[in-house]
């Protein structure tokens, strides 16, 4: 993960770096740092959050119009000021920023102790800018040069930016495999691990691709060459991101935000692809493969974290109505075990940030297998984005909470217009089946707006439950991947431990843990095995288990045997996990602020995991 930033141009880089690491920190916050170039190279790194890095150089006089920043997630050693990025060559000369992992870092970093290089951190990254240093200083080269014979030497990841003092005027970035976008702003240029960072100075910008280096000067601007030294024409694009999408908007955290933003991101998700008045849901991607698709054997969805769940949802959702065959898996498993895939398998690749490294590796296995890929993705030019034959965007806008909200619905919106368009296609539901669910999804953004004024009461709930040390989520059917979500934002950031169960499975062990202290947190808005569903809530209740219950409003059955019950509005099952998710988001964002966690940037978590 980690985010770097970069900058060269006619104004003070330090106060641009740092409100760019600022916007990046939902990439990782356990330390940050600065290098800023001016006659020498000067440097600043603090363990913690940006601000510790922004008090500690408020006092001190940064000038230079050239530098980068950082701001980690760790993998190679603790969080301290040692580990924190920049990292420097032994002869202090060279700054470095690193997003990813080297691999062959120990090979390296021997045969350059064997050299007489000396290392003061626990890091990878400070193994690669020793190598730079090394091959610059052997050959007498240009910084670039150097960078391009070291990379050709690294195995791994990476997004970097390096300086030197030697060549004040020049910043030079690569990328591969970690995302990496060059701003173009007028007579000054940005690197970023994403346009947030300079979005308020330019929205042109140059998305680097894999095995390119980028060096920027004032004098010739940007330059892209490969590591093979192919010179490679830059493409410029024009970004349609507002800056207030970036900003709290009065809301108290970016999560609290996002989710009140559902109503408006599921109908942006909806925008121009559904219409129930012309019988309609078109997707333009899937439209351009819709053979592949109707010829498919199958369908496998690779993903991680909430948009594993939100892929769980999408098997119901395609099995149900298109029947096609759907298997989802967890792509860290998925691309080492070996898959079965042939050119008649279609992978959808699930991803919010469009740059997790093991869902974008599942997606190059699947393509070298022939499989056609396919990506529901909300980060516009992403890696996924761009390395998929076709594809969905989710329209979410920045989802800047570490825990993923809106990106959730939106990937379900997205996995429920394309089933309906595939079923319309296969006519595999009758067409009143599909004017009804078309027809009820374009009312779910009024819906969401309905479950949200519950908040109030909810808010009550988190405070009497808050003290608990677990929590069990139960679902069935629809519902059972919303417990899976439910018990993942409970966990991710109030830190209590939470399961997400099978209604029915309940019996096959986590029954074992019920007593008077277990909240039990059970989505009930099927229509189908609705009795079943009570008979569960009366094992719970028998067991003296708390029931927070998620019905349908008028229920009456659970309601009246529930500790607690928030009501939604009722809807096709199809369609429920939009709805009955939206309370579970509350509780959780309620429970962790109660418990004075830092909802935004939870521990250990980050928002981008670009690293495998
Ligand atoms: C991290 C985030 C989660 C996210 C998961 C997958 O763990 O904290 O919120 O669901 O990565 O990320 P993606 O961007 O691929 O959806």
């Amino acid at each position: 993960m980690c985010g770097i930033v970069g900058y060269i141009g006619h104004r003070q880089a330090d106060a641009l770096i740092i409100k760019g690491l600022e916007r990046l920190e939902y990439r990782g916050y356990d330390s940050a740092g600065i290098a800023i170039l001016s006659d020498s190279l000067s440097i600043w790194k603090k363990k913690g959050k940006v601000a510790a890095l922004r008090e500690e150089i408020a006092n001190n006089n940064t000038t230079g119009m050239v530098g980068i920043g950082h701001t980690r997630w760790a993998t190679h050693g603790e969080p301290n000021d040692v580990n924190a990025h920049p990292h420097t060559g032994g002869n202090g000369r060279l700054a470095l920023v690193h997003n990813g992992i080297i691999e062959n870092y120990a090979v390296l970093k021997n045969a350059l102790i064997a050299e007489g290089h000396r290392f003061e951190s626990e890091t990878d990254t400070e193994v690669l800018v020793h190598l730079i240093e090394e091959i610059q200083d052997e050959g007498d080269l240009a910084l670039e040069e150097a960078v391009r014979l070291a990379l050709m030497r690294v195995e791994g990841a990476y997004a970097i930016a390096v300086v030197d003092s030697r060549n004040p005027s020049v910043l030079v970035g690569a990328r591969k495999a970690s995302p990496l976008v060059v701003g173009i702003g007028e007579g000054e240029y940005f690197i970023g691990s994403d346009a947030s960072p300079f979005l308020d100075s330019t929205r042109r910008v140059v998305y680097l691709d894999d095995n390119q280096i980028a060096t920027i000067t004032l004098e010739k601007g940007l330059e892209i060459k490969n590591t093979e030294n192919e010179s490679q024409p830059p493409f410029i694009q024009e970004l349609d991101m507002q800056i207030e999408a970036l900003e709290k908007n009065g809301y108290e955290h970016f999560m609290l935000k996002e989710i009140y933003e559902q109503p408006t991101t599921i109908f942006d998700a909806m925008r121009g692809r559904i219409s129930s008045k012309e019988n309609r849901v078109t997707l333009r991607g899937l439209e351009e493969y819709a053979n592949r698709f109707v010829r498919a054997n199958r369908i496998i969805i690779v993903a991680c974290g909430t948009s594993y769940h939100s892929g769980l949802i999408g098997e119901y959702l395609i099995e149900d109505l298109a029947r096609i065959p759907v298997e989802v898996e967890y792509a860290s498993e998925f691309r080492y075990r070996n898959p079965i895939l042939n050119e008649r398998d279609i992978v959808i690749a699930l991803s919010q940030s469009g740059e997790t490294a093991d869902t974008l590796a599942a997606l190059e296995l699947a393509k070298q297998k022939g499989a056609m890929i396919y990506g529901i993705v909300n980060s516009v030019g992403s890696s996924i984005a761009r390395l998929t034959d076709a594809g969905s965007y989710i329209h979410a806008g920045p989802e800047i909470g570490v825990a993923s909200t809106k990106a959730f619905t939106g990937q379900v919106t997205v996995l429920t217009l394309l089933a309906l368009s595939m079923a319309q296609k296969l006519s595999t539901v009758s067409n009143t089946t599909f004017q009804t669910l078309v027809t009820e999804l374009e009312s779910i953004p009024e819906k969401v707006k309905e479950c949200l004024k519950a908040d109030e009461h909810i808010r009550y709930i988190a405070k009497e439950i808050k003290h608990h040390h677990n929590a069990l989520y139960l679902g069935r059917g629809y519902n059972f991947p919303v417990a899976l979500e439910g018990a993942l934002k409970l966990k991710e950031i109030s830190y209590i431990h939470a399961e997400g169960y099978p209604a029915a499975e309940m019996k096959h062990g986590p029954i074992a843990l019920i007593d008077e202290t277990m909240p039990v947190i059970v989505t009930a808005t099927n229509q189908s095995a609705y009795e079943k569903i009570i008979s569960n809530v009366q094992e719970v209740l028998a067991r003296k288990g708390v029931v927070i219950a998620v019905v349908p409003k008028g229920e009456t059955a659970i309601s009246s045997m529930a500790h607690h019950v928030i009501e939604i509005p009722a809807t096709e099952e199809q369609l429920s996990p939009l709805l009955s998710v939206i309370p579970l988001q509350l509780l959780s964002y309620h429970i962790a602020v109660e418990l004075g966690r830092n909802v935004d940037q939870p521990r250990n978590l980050a928002k981008s995991v670009t690293v495998e």
